[in-house]
């Protein structure tokens, strides 16, 4: 049992107390388990001493049960983790590793090297100081190295170890290595990367790993470990202005209201002067109340409670910020995207974006270019799929508070969740804003949609008609514009045939596409509502986060969704255009239904049955609905 076992069982108040005063270095490795990663990471551990014996005797077993090492240790085994991954002979996800040497605690965060893992790599990085990357030493500088250097720098991870790896299979050759470093160095130039220190290891032999090797007489440098623990941690964040995202309001009874967060930058103390963004509001810091008692100072990564002198109007998700140097605000920005989800991003679609404190409604754009990871290249692209990064333009519902990523990590980047599933699907770094939306502001009309309806004798309208291909949304469409039509309503009818004929003949069928058609048959709707119209949208609409957006560009009560149900197997026997035999013998791709889905409403204001009423019913019943609404007299 080694010593750091004992010291936990005896005396875990003395072990924390050892530990708690040391600097905490968060790193990541990137490489390959060919590259020897995992033994580099299991002796780590191992001379560390971190390995508790329960581990240690598995590792004996299954090491000697494995037999890649002729019965010695195998720390790949160690680290390898899952069963699964070790049969595959991968590491797949991001696995955090604490372990602590005399001088420094570590978080280790271990990341796949396959190039369809980039989103663990990125999930991995975003907290660490420094950035580990193995080379092997008779390979020299890969595509991969490439790849997992780009990643960091965007990341923003300053410092970097080139760990040449296997130096023992090139015979310690130091003109390997020197040439190694050259070309690395070369290659980090243009990425920025300045904070280099190339190391000669063996991590299966333990060259260089704790102490100078022998082998290695002609390096001077440190070993990884001496390396690890005396490499300067990036402290920036603290001299910071303060940055404090107010993750609730704390307000237990009428005398006291704290807000309460984590603080992303900087520090504070009581008498403090403070600015509240987006708001802009003045205000002093009065206490700062922790579980444990009120302090005289926090900083960076503490999370606290402030009270104010003033009483002033802050919610959720608002930073409060040094007043002489507080944030930007703004809504739209250049960033740039990581996308992690199987479903690729689709250009204007609505999704939910987690951005310090708050969660807003927000679109991206098409990107600008995508990044081709290995080469650097932009090359053009519509859309990102799995794992792939692109500059895009980010819109936000509202103005927010933020700071560049290369300023600040925290208050610079964010995630991407989509709306029903609620999964992230992507994470990315705001680099600056687009200060477009702050120079564009609403004009205030004086002849308004009130106005307009009064004038009309019924109240604007968006009755937006879903459903599959045939289903009847035309029929029942034209039916229903002239029975409103011969009540005296003001009445437009925007079809799905016929809007791509003009407005839309630049738009396709793929998701992307629709999306887009949906979004600009949003835009259309509200702006007609606002002239005072009854609209009326005919479109299959297949996805329900584009009849959300629609529904939420008009006002509550304004957007009344009419599912026009009529099963597939239904619209398929009747085929009015002859397009499903079509989509069904593959000459027609994307087809809804067939190869494209549609998302049927679950809460529609008006479901119709096409096989239960006829479509004159069904008109008469929509005008009905109308009546009773207080939308048709
Ligand atoms: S939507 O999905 O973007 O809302 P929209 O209502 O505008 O579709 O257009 C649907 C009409 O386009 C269909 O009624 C059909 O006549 C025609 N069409 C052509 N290709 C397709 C396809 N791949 N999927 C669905 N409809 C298609």
């Amino acid at each position: 049992m080694n010593a750091h076992t004992h010291l936990i069982e005896e005396d875990i108040e003395q072990y924390l107390k050892v530990h708690q005063h040391k600097s905490l270095l968060r790193f990541i490795t990137c490489g390959s388990v060919d590259d020897g990663k995992s033994t580099l990471i299991g002796r780590l551990l191992y001379d560390a001493k971190a390995l508790l014996e329960d581990q240690l005797s598995a590792l004996a077993s299954d090491s000697k049960r494995a037999g890649t090492q002729g019965g010695e240790l195998d720390f790949a085994l160690l680290v390898d983790g899952l069963s699964a991954e070790r049969e595959q002979g991968i590491t797949i996800d991001v696995a955090y590793r604490f372990f602590a040497t005399d001088k420094r605690k570590f978080i280790v965060a271990d990341t796949p090297g396959h190039e369809q893992y980039t989103r663990n790599m990125v999930t991995g990085a975003s907290t660490a100081d420094l950035a580990v990357i193995l080379i092997d030493a008779r390979k020299g500088v890969l595509t991969q190295t490439r790849r997992h250097s780009y990643l960091v720098s965007l990341l923003g991870i300053k410092r970097v170890v080139l760990a040449i790896n296997k130096l023992d299979m090139v015979g310690y050759s130091q003109e390997v290595f020197e040439q190694i470093d050259a070309d690395y160095r070369a290659f980090a130039s243009k990425l920025g990367l300045e904070h280099i220190q190339s190391i000669p290891l063996s991590a299966l032999r333990g060259d260089n790993m704790t102490g100078a090797s022998g082998n290695t007489p002609w390096y001077s440098g440190p070993s990884l470990i001496q390396h690890l623990e005396t490499v300067p941690i990036d402290d920036a964040q603290e001299h910071a202005p303060l940055r404090m995202p107010v993750q609730w309001v704390n307000r237990p009874n009428l005398d006291f209201r704290g807000f309460s967060g984590r603080i992303l930058g900087g520090s504070v103390r009581p008498g403090d002067a403070i600015r509240v963004l987006p708001s802009g509001k003045l205000s002093t810091v009065a206490r700062i109340v922790t579980l444990g008692g009120d302090l005289a100072q926090a900083s960076s990564g503490q999370s606290v409670t402030l009270t104010l002198c003033d009483e002033i109007d802050i919610s959720r998700g608002d930073v409060i910020a040094s007043a002489d140097a507080p944030p930007a605000v703004a809504d739209q920005f250049e960033t740039t995207v990581v996308w992690m989800s199987e479903q690729p991003l689709l250009p204007g679609r609505t999704y939910l974006v987690k951005l310090g404190a708050s969660t807003l409604g927000a679109t991206l754009s098409p990107p600008k270019y995508q990044i081709e990871v290995n080469s650097l290249d932009h090359l053009p692209a519509k859309s990102l799929a799995l794992n792939e990064i692109g500059v895009c333009t980010l819109s936000l519902d509202r103005a927010t508070a933020f700071d560049p990523y290369a300023e600040n990590r925290d208050m610079g980047s964010f995630i991407v969740i989509d709306r029903y599933s609620n999964q992230t699907v992507g994470a990315g770094m705001l680099h600056f804003a687009l200060r477009r939306s702050q120079n564009i502001h609403w004009q205030a009309l004086e002849v308004d949609k009130q106005a307009r309806g009064r004038l009309n004798g019924h109240q604007p309208c968006v009755l937006w008609l879903t459903g599959l291909s045939g289903a009847g949304k035309s029929t029942i469409a034209n039916l229903l514009e002239r029975r409103l039509h011969a009540m005296g309503a003001h009445t437009y009818l925007l079809d799905g045939d016929n809007v791509r004929h003009g407005l839309n003949k630049d738009l396709g069928f793929t998701a992307a596409d629709r999306v887009e058609n949906i979004r600009r048959i949003g835009e259309v709707s509200k702006l007609m509502v606002d002239a005072g119209l009854i609209v009326i949208s005919a479109f299959i609409s297949p996805f329900r986060s584009e009849r959300e957006l629609a529904r939420n560009l008009v006002e509550a009560g304004e957007f009344i969704e009419v599912f026009v149900d009529t099963p597939l197997a239904e619209v398929e026997r009747r085929d009015p255009k002859g397009l499903y035999k079509k989509a069904r013998r593959g000459e027609l791709k994307n087809f809804t239904g067939i190869d494209s889905p549609y998302e049927a409403p679950q809460a529609a204001e008006i479901h119709i049955e096409t096989s239960r009423y006829s479509a004159e019913q069904a008109a008469d019943y929509i005008v009905e609905q109308l009546r009773k609404r207080g939308l048709v007299h």
